[in-house]
């Protein structure tokens, strides 16, 4: 019944290419189909940190619970996706960037036919992203939202020169954003939460796996769970893919979706 699974431990500092690409072995995505009979369902991936009891920021940032560990899961687990998918609020608060190519995984990239850098698709119903946020502008971002949308937000955000796609009427639903991943090449999605992305995720039963790292301290507080949503709970099941701890005390968990046979 119980199984003794001893994890990997990952040290980072000992030869840094060694370790990421290790790395990358771990994490890599299933294979693309060789010959779809029609466009393949986007392979969903979530990223999250929280603490030991469960807190996924300290004040109100989750910056306060990483470490070089994570820092360098989260480069590869970057490197190996077509799309990173951001809430908008998520996105401002943490100081997102557009993601840049790493020249670590360059040769790989370009092995896998993907684009240098992965682009990044920002989700907003309200659209209330200021207007000079660095990555609206970019070629590679796109705004995921919806034709409820304010029409002054909406021309605020092209102005500034935005790619806006609507993904539905009231809402921005997550069937519709995986549909625009697929018809533009993306299905190695990577969601960086935050934890409402991640509930809606969950809820429309596209998450294939979630990477959840564990940072080795405890924070207390209301801070809330990597799972934000206020719908009904609904058990779903996950299997253990991998455990890996490093020096500093993480432990970074991949589980992925389970199959009627683990049951
Ligand atoms: N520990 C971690 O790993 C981690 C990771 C990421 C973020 N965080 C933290 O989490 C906090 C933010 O939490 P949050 O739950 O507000 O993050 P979030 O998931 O980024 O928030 C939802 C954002 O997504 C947009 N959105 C649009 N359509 C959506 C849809 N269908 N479903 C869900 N969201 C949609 C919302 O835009 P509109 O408001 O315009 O509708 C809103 O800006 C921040 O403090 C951040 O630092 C922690």
């Amino acid at each position: 019944m119980f199984g003794l699974q001893k994890a990997t431990q990952l040290t980072p500092a000992d030869d840094e290419a060694a370790t990421l690409r290790w790395l990358a072995e771990q994490y890599a995505y299933p294979p693309r189909p060789s010959s779809p009979p029609c466009l393949p369902r986007p392979c969903v991936r979530a990223n999250m940190v929280s603490s030991i009891d469960g807190a996924v920021t300290v004040d109100g940032r989750s910056g306060g619970l990483g470490g070089p560990g994570d820092k360098m899961v989260f480069r590869v687990l970057r490197a190996l996706a077509d799309v990173v998918l951001v809430g908008a609020s998520t996105a401002v608060t943490e100081g997102y960037r557009q993601p840049s190519p790493d020249d670590a995984f360059a040769t790989d990239r370009e092995a896998r036919e993907q684009s240098p850098a992965p682009a990044l698709a920002l989700l907003s119903r309200s659209l209330s992203i200021p207007d000079d946020y660095p990555p609206l502008a970019n070629a590679d971002t796109i705004v995921l939202t919806c034709e409820s949308a304010p029409a002054d937000r909406r021309s605020a955000l092209a102005d500034a020169g935005a790619t806006l796609i609507d993904c539905g009427a009231d809402t921005v639903d997550v069937h519709t954003v995986m549909d625009v991943c697929a018809e533009r090449g993306w299905i190695r999605v990577l969601s960086e939460g935050g934890p409402s992305l991640l509930g809606a995720l969950v809820a429309a039963d596209v998450l294939d796996e979630l990477c959840v790292t564990t940072s080795p301290t405890l924070v207390g507080g209301d801070a809330g769970r990597i799972i934000g949503h206020d719908g009904p709970a609904d058990l779903r099941r996950m299997r253990p893919e991998s455990f890996i701890t490093d020096d500093d005390g993480f432990v970074f968990t991949r589980w992925v979706r389970a199959s009627a046979d683990d049951a």
